[in-house]
C-alpha cells in the first residue's frame, strides 16, 4: 500500500526520493508524486501512473532540485487515481504524504470548510493537509500535536512547513515508518528496502511518536513534545536482497531463494534433532498448555495458517480453528485467555491480522506472531513472535514467505504433538529430520521450471480452471488457485476433489482445465476417481504427483512428477510447482508479474 519517502542530506533530492520510491513499487501503487524544498518554497511533483510518468512529467515542469524533500507512491483508497488525488497534498507553506486512512476526515473537512478553506482534491490526506495549516502557529511540533489529537484512524505521515526549509517531521499510528540514519544524511521510509542503499541503520517510529530530522541529527518527541531516546535498529538484509540479481522479475528470484530461506528459518530452530522454539519465547509448558488453537491471518498467509491446521490437529490432536483475519472480528469468536491465537503475517502490517490480534489480546488469549518484517506493528504487540527469515519479499505474490511460514507450522505441530505424549520423541526427530531435508530437495524442485513453463504455455489461453485436491493437497489447491490468478488474471477455483460433484462439476468442459494434486498417499486413489470424473467430461488434467507413481493416460493429459518425501510435507515440496506454474503462465500473458493490476503488497487499510 502507499510508501512513504524522505530525504534530508546533500545528495539531489528529487533523484533520492524516485530511487527510494522504486524500491517501494512493490507495495503497489498507482500515482506518484514528490515535495522538494526549492529557492525558498516547496516544489510539488505529481501524476497518476508510475514513477517512470513522473518522471516524464518533471521533464516538461521542470525537475526540483534541493536536498530535502518527501515523496510518495499512492494506491488510491479515497478518491480515483489521478494527478489531483496524487500525494503530496498541502499548500504553499506545508506539504505532506500519507500512508492509511483518515476515518473522521468527513467531520474534518466539514469543520475546515466552515472555516474557509477549499478542497481540490478527494482524498482523506487533503484533510490532515489543510488541518495543519489551520493549526499552524509557527511552531511545527505544536502543530502536529494538535492534529494528533483530532485525527483518527491509521497513519504514517511525512511533513515539510515552507518556514523550516531542511526539516522533515514524521508522525505515525497503525501504518509503518521508519526512520534511517546516515552521516550527513537521514530519511524517512515507509520499509527498509526504500533506505538500503543508502544506510542499513534506523529507528522504528511508534504510534504518536514524532521525528524531527535535518541532515545532522534526528530527534524524537511524544505527544508532549518531551524530548524520547530511541534504540537503533540495524537492517539483516542487505541491498543485493531488495535487487533482481540478474532475474528477470522479483517473484521469479523469491522462488529460488526459497531453499536459503526454509533453511535460514529452521536452522536456529532445532538443537538435538528437536523443535526448539524457546529463543522465541515459546516454552514446551507454555505450547502443551492451551486449550484451543486459533490461527487468524489473510490470503497465502492464511493458506498457510490451513496447512499448520491440517498438521497439527493430525499430529498433536489439539483443535485449531483457520480464520480469515477480516471476518475473524466480526464474528464475535470464542475465545478465551486459555487459547493461543496465531497470526501470521509476511508484512507484519496487515490491517485485519492487526486488528485480529489486537482482539485475541482483548480476551486475554495469547497472542503469537509468525512475522517477516522486523519491527513490524504485528510482531511488536505480540506476546510472542516467532521471525520467519525469508529475507525481504518484494514481488506482490508471495512465495518464498509463505513456504516459510509453512516451516513454521510444522516446527510447531511437531513440538507440540511431542511435548504432549502424542507421537515419540523418535517420532518428532524423524519428522523434523525430513523436514531439515527441504532445502536440499528445493534444489531438485526447482528443475521443474522447464516442465512447468511447458505447463503454463498450455494454460495461457484458458478463461477459467480448477484446482482440486483433497487434505493437504487441498489446502494447497488453495494457494495454487490464488497465486495463478493474482498475477495471470485467469480465473480459477480450487475445490476439494470430493466435493466436485456436489454442484462445480457442471462447469467441467474441455475448456476448463484442472490442476489435480495428488500427493498424499492414503488419498490418492480417491482423487484419481475424482479425477477421472473430470476427465470423463472433457477436461484437460495436468496432474501433480509424486516421482515414481504411475498415472495412466485415461487419468491425466499431463504430469508434473515432484520429489517424494512424508505425506505431512508435501505442501512444502508442491508450493514450487504451483508458483512456477503461476509465474510462467503471468509471463507468456505478458501481465505484470511483479506488480499485479490493484494490488498492494502490504495491506494496511480493511
Ligand atoms: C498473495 C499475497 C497475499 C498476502 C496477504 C497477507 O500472494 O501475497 O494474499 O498473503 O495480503 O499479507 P501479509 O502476509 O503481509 O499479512
Amino acid at each position: 500500500m502507499c510508501g512513504i519517502v524522505g530525504y534530508v542530506g546533500k545528495k539531489d533530492c528529487t533523484q533520492v526520493l524516485i530511487d527510494s520510491l522504486s524500491k517501494l513499487e512493490y507495495r503497489g501503487y498507482d500515482s506518484a508524486g514528490i515535495a522538494v524544498f526549492e529557492n525558498g518554497g516547496i516544489h510539488v511533483e505529481k501524476s497518476k501512473g508510475r514513477l517512470k510518468d513522473l518522471e516524464e512529467k518533471m521533464k516538461k515542469d521542470g525537475r526540483p532540485y534541493g536536498h530535502c524533500g518527501i515523496g510518495h507512491t499512492r494506491w488510491a483508497t479515497h478518491g480515483e487515481p489521478s494527478d489531483i488525488n496524487s500525494h503530496p497534498h498541502g499548500n504553499k507553506r506545508i506539504s505532506i504524504v500519507h500512508n492509511g486512512i483518515i476515518e473522521n476526515y468527513k467531520v474534518l473537512k466539514t469543520f475546515l470548510m466552515e472555516q474557509g478553506y477549499g478542497f481540490e482534491s478527494e482524498t482523506d490526506t487533503e484533510t490532515v493537509a489543510k488541518l495543519l495549516d489551520y493549526y499552524y502557529n509557527g511552531d511545527p511540533l505544536d502543530t502536529i500535536t494538535h492534529i494528533l489529537a483530532e485525527i483518527q484512524g491509521s497513519f504514517a505521515l511525512g511533513i515539510m512547513f515552507r518556514d523550516f526549509p531542511g526539516k522533515i517531521f514524521a508522525v505515525r499510528k497503525d501504518s509503518p515508518l521508519i526512520v534511517g540514519t546516515s552521516e550527513g544524511e537521514n530519511f524517512i521510509a515507509s520499509d527498509v528496502p526504500a533506505i538500503l542503499k543508502y544506510t542499513k541503520e534506523y529507528y522504528l517510529l511508534e504510534a504518536d511518536e514524532i521525528a524531527v530530522l535535518d541532515e545532522n541529527e534526528v530527534k524524537f518527541y511524544n505527544v508532549h513534545k518531551a524530548r524520547i531516546t530511541k534504540e537503533l535498529q540495524v537492517a539483516n538484509w542487505d541491498i543485493d536482497a531488495a535487487e533482481k540479481g540478474g532475474y528477470e522479475h522479483f517473484m521469479l528470484k523469491e522462488i529460488h531463494e526459497q531453499p536459503t530461506a526454509v533453511k535460514t528459518t529452521i536452522s536456529p530452530r532445532i538443537a538435538e534433532g528437536l523443535p526448539y522454539l524457546e529463543e522465541s519465547g515459546l516454552s514446551t509448558d507454555m505450547l502443551k498448555g492451551y486449550r484451543r488453537i486459533f490461527i487468524v491471518a489473510c490470503g497465502t498467509a492464511m493458506h498457510a495458517g490451513l496447512v499448520g491446521k491440517y498438521v497439527i490437529e493430525k499430529l498433536a490432536r489439539v483443535e485449531v480453528t483457520v480464520d480469515i483475519a477480516s471476518e475473524f472480528r466480526y464474528r464475535n469468536p470464542l475465545i478465551e485467555p486459555e487459547d493461543l491465537v496465531i497470526l501470521i503475517s509476511q508484512s507484519g502490517e496487515t490491517a485485519d491480522t492487526l486488528a485480529a490480534l489486537r482482539l485475541a489480546k482483548d480476551r486475554g488469549a495469547t497472542a503469537m506472531s509468525v512475522v517477516n518484517v522486523k519491527g513490524s506493528s504485528i510482531a511488536r504487540e505480540s506476546d510472542i513472535v516467532i521471525y520467519t527469515h525469508a529475507g525481504p519479499e518484494i514481488s506482490v505474490a508471495s512465495t518464498k514467505a509463505y513456504t516459510v511460514q509453512l516451516s513454521i507450522m510444522y516446527l510447531l505441530a511437531f513440538e507440540l504433538a511431542y511435548a504432549k505424549g502424542v507421537i515419540s520423541k523418535e517420532k518428532c526427530m524423524e519428522l523434523t529430520a525430513s523436514l531439515s531435508e527441504i532445502p536440499e530437495i528445493y534444489e531438485n524442485v526447482l528443475e521443474l521450471k522447464n516442465r512447468c513453463q511447458f505447463i503454463a504455455s498450455k494454460l495461457v489461453n484458458a478463461d477459467s480452471l480448477l484446482y482440486i485436491g483433497r487434505g493437504l493437497d487441498y489446502a494447497l489447491s488453495m494457494e495454487g488457485s490464488l497465486k495463478l490468478k493474482e498475477i495471470s488474471y485467469i480465473h480459477s477455483e480450487a475445490y476439494a476433489a470430493g466435493e466436485l460433484k456436489h454442484g462445480t462439476i457442471s462447469l467441467v468442459t474441455e475448456s476448463m482445465p484442472v490442476i489435480a494434486i495428488a500427493t498424499q498417499q492414503d488419498l490418492y486413489d480417491k482423487t484419481v476417481s475424482n479425477v477421472k470424473e473430470v476427465k470423463a467430461r472433457g477436461a484437460k488434467v495436468f496432474m501433480v504427483c509424486r516421482e515414481g507413481v504411475e498415472v495412466d493416460e485415461d487419468v491425466a493429459d499431463y504430469t508434473i512428477c515432484v520429489p517424494s518425501i512424508d505425506d505431512l510435507l508435501m505442501p512444502l515440496v508442491v508450493s514450487i510447482p504451483m508458483q512456477l506454474i503461476a509465474y510462467y503462465t503471468s509471463v507468456l500473458k505478458g501481465c505484470d508479474v511483479d506488480k499485479p493490476r490493484n494490488l498492494a503488497k502490504s495491506v494496511t487499510v480493511e
